[in-house]
């Protein structure tokens, strides 16, 4: 049995759609906290059939080295990083490393990135011609000067993005909005019209740390995302606002930033979310998908929900 904890029954309970694609659990690893997939699953106890997705490290079209140390840096409460979207390039990704994944397991989603349109194009045609079952576009990244940062804040670039990826692919894209723009919800409208399915919302926000002897910043990049439980309510915010333009469409959103525990998934679902990412806490319990699960599937029963998705959008806000 691959989850011990939970029955047939408590496991049905968990399924849940995701732009077409079946999630066995409403979980998602994050991209950039699990690698590409393959080598998580080392990790003892640890099985791909907890969760419903597992997102890839962040692609681009040529490989890159990523930024210089250091790279990571521990916050209170969570952690700041500038790893540069180190990765080997779409084409290694495709041919090696996807070949290496069991997609009987969970659900795989890419993440692009690029520093054109152009280069977003590529990458997502790179992907359309492989067995990846969805496309996270990364629009958000914020450690990529050259246009992370201006894409993902920006509605109109950000459309154009989704445009350009929509062209060549008709497996389902999921935009992945940053928190560091002005109005989330205006970003999301524009990204749907130009035919996005679905949405990861938050990206980090981004911070920075100080060496007070060398008065220098402690992250190469200088700046840095953060990630983890203090970004965990003005994540909840997002989601909310993102999911008042996405509900009368029924695009679904992974809800994401700093989820520790079955408490904070449920608190994602109920602002909107159809799946909840997990990324930082992965670093101190590799195996916490598996209590999130249980914990979710207890407080269901506790409340009479016979399916996680009754949970989705059922926040009831105070008048
Ligand atoms: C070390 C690290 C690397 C990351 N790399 C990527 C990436 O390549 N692409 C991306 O879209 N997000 C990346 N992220 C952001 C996470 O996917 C996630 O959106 C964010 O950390 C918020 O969730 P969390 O608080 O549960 O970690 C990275 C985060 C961390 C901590």
């Amino acid at each position: 049995m691959t989850n011990p904890a939970l029955s047939n029954d408590d496991l049905a309970m968990l399924a849940t759609d995701f732009c077409g694609l079946n999630f066995q659990t409403p979980l998602s690893l994050l991209s950039g906290c699990v690698g590409f997939g393959e080598e998580y699953t080392r990790v003892k106890g640890y099985s791909n059939r907890d969760v419903g997705a597992v997102c890839l490290k962040g692609t681009t079209l040529e490989p890159r080295l990523g930024n210089k140390p250091h790279r990571v840096y521990e916050t209170p409460m969570g952690m700041l990083n500038a790893i540069g979207l180190q990765n080997p390039g779409a084409r290694h990704v495709v041919d090696e490393i996807l070949p290496t994944l069991d997609f009987n397991e969970t659900r795989f989603i890419a993440n692009l990135s690029g520093s054109t349109i152009e280069e977003y194009a590529e990458v997502a045609r790179i992907f359309d011609d492989s067995p990846i079952d969805a496309m996270e576009i990364n629009i958000s990244c914020p450690n990529v000067k050259e246009g992370g940062v201006a894409f993902g804040n920006d509605p109109d670039m950000s459309a154009r993005v989704v445009a350009a990826c929509r062209k060549v692919t008709k497996k389902p894209i999921i935009t992945k909005l940053s928190p560091n723009q002005t109005d989330i919800a205006e970003n999301a409208r524009r990204c749907i019209e130009a035919g996005t399915d679905g949405f990861a919302v938050i990206n980090t926000l981004m911070g920075m740390a100080i060496d007070i002897e060398d008065r220098s910043p402690i992250i190469g990049n200088n700046q840095g995302g953060l990630s983890g439980p203090a970004i965990k309510p003005i994540a909840l915010l997002k989601v909310h606002q993102v999911y008042q333009v996405c509900r009368g469409h029924g695009i679904p959103i992974i809800g994401q930033g700093g989820v520790t525990t079955a408490e904070d998934a449920i608190e994602f679902l109920i602002a909107g979310a159809t799946s909840v990412g997990v990324g930082t806490a992965l670093f101190y319990d590799p195996l916490v998908c598996k209590k999130i699960n249980a914990g979710i599937v207890e407080y269901l029963k506790r409340h009479d929900m016979s399916t996680v998705s009754q949970l989705s959008g059922s926040l009831q806000l105070n008048t």
